[in-house]
């Protein structure tokens, strides 16, 4: 049986609630994003092992893609940043690392500039860094990937391989066996381990557990805090922001290149906000 007009016109199409929803997600994260502008108080250089304040940056002329985003580490923390995709967080530790020019802003490193300074300038300085993606040689063997890693102090390089396979027993035991041989846990902890060749005391780590399983996740979890009892002070990108936030000290949640929100990996975990818009499943939209 047809109704009104004999069925010819099509019924208007029912929006899902999901969409709905995550519309709504949406813009209640604009909303927070436009409340968080302001600055965040964080005092001065001198307070902070690392610093980077108020940072503008891009890639692309005339385009930021970190809108003035601050963020600071003390000694022996173990620090999150997490967020939607293409939030900036990879370009974040990118600019942090040298790799991307600071356009506005600041960061310091024990109160001392190091906007401008080239990635090998930040190893020297100690920083490591292991980059989200192709962060191993896969045509080169564990040891000579280790080797890489020690490039500026080459002399250094049995000492530090004892210490660095002490933390990764399996560095060691498979040297010879060619990266690319690797599963992607396996692969993780050559890329940090070639990362603390230099014995860093800032190591970056950009998504340590994407792609991996649950098991190996929570093994890289467990590495980075052991390396963190080393004296080590980490800044760790996650997709995994849940556990994250359960083994850091402080967490980021950065979204368009800003700081929506910031507090203890306690707080943030506890704070419905961030749960609905950043850790549910809508979140993910
Ligand atoms: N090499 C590049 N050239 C130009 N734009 C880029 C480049 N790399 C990233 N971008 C852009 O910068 C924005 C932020 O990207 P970024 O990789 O920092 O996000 P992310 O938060 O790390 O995301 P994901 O969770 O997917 O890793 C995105 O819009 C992305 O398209
Ligand atoms: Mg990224």
């Amino acid at each position: 049986m047809s109704e009104g007009n004999g069925g010819s016109r099509p019924e208007p199409e029912e929006v899902p609630v999901e969409v709905e929803e995550a519309a709504a997600v949406q813009e209640h994260r604009e909303e927070v994003l436009e409340h968080a502008g302001a600055a965040l108080e964080v005092g001065g250089p001198e307070d902070h092992l690392l610093l980077a304040q108020d940072m503008v940056a891009g890639y692309v002329p005339g385009v930021n893609i970190l809108n003035g985003c601050t963020l600071t580490l003390s000694e022996g923390e173990v620090v999150a940043i997490i967020g939607p995709n293409g939030a900036g967080k990879s370009t974040l530790i990118k600019t942090i690392f040298g790799l991307i020019p600071v356009r506005e802003g600041s960061l310091t490193l024990r109160g001392s500039s190091i906007a401008g300074l080239p990635a090998h300038g930040l190893v020297e300085r100690g920083v490591g860094y292991v980059p989200q993606t192709r962060n191993v040689f896969p045509s080169l063997t564990i040891e000579e990937n280790l080797q890489m890693g020690a490039f500026l102090r080459p002399k250094s390089f049995a000492e530090r391989f004892a210490v660095v396979s002490d933390l990764f027993p399996l560095l060691g035991k498979r040297r010879r066996a060619k990266a690319g041989s690797l599963s992607g846990g396996e692969r993780q902890m050559v890329a940090m381990g070639r990362a603390l060749m230099m014995d860093p005391s800032v190591l970056l780590l950009d998504e340590p557990t994407a792609g991996l399983s649950p098991i190996y996740q929570e093994e890289v979890f467990q590495r980075v805090k052991e390396v963190n009892s080393t004296g080590v002070s980490v800044v760790m990108v996650e997709q995994n922001a849940r556990r994250c936030l359960q083994i850091c000290d402080r967490g980021y949640v950065l979204d368009q290149g800003r700081n929506a929100y910031t507090g203890t990996g306690r707080d943030l975990l506890n704070d419905s906000n961030v749960v609905e818009l950043y850790l549910g499943t809508l979140a993910k939209a």
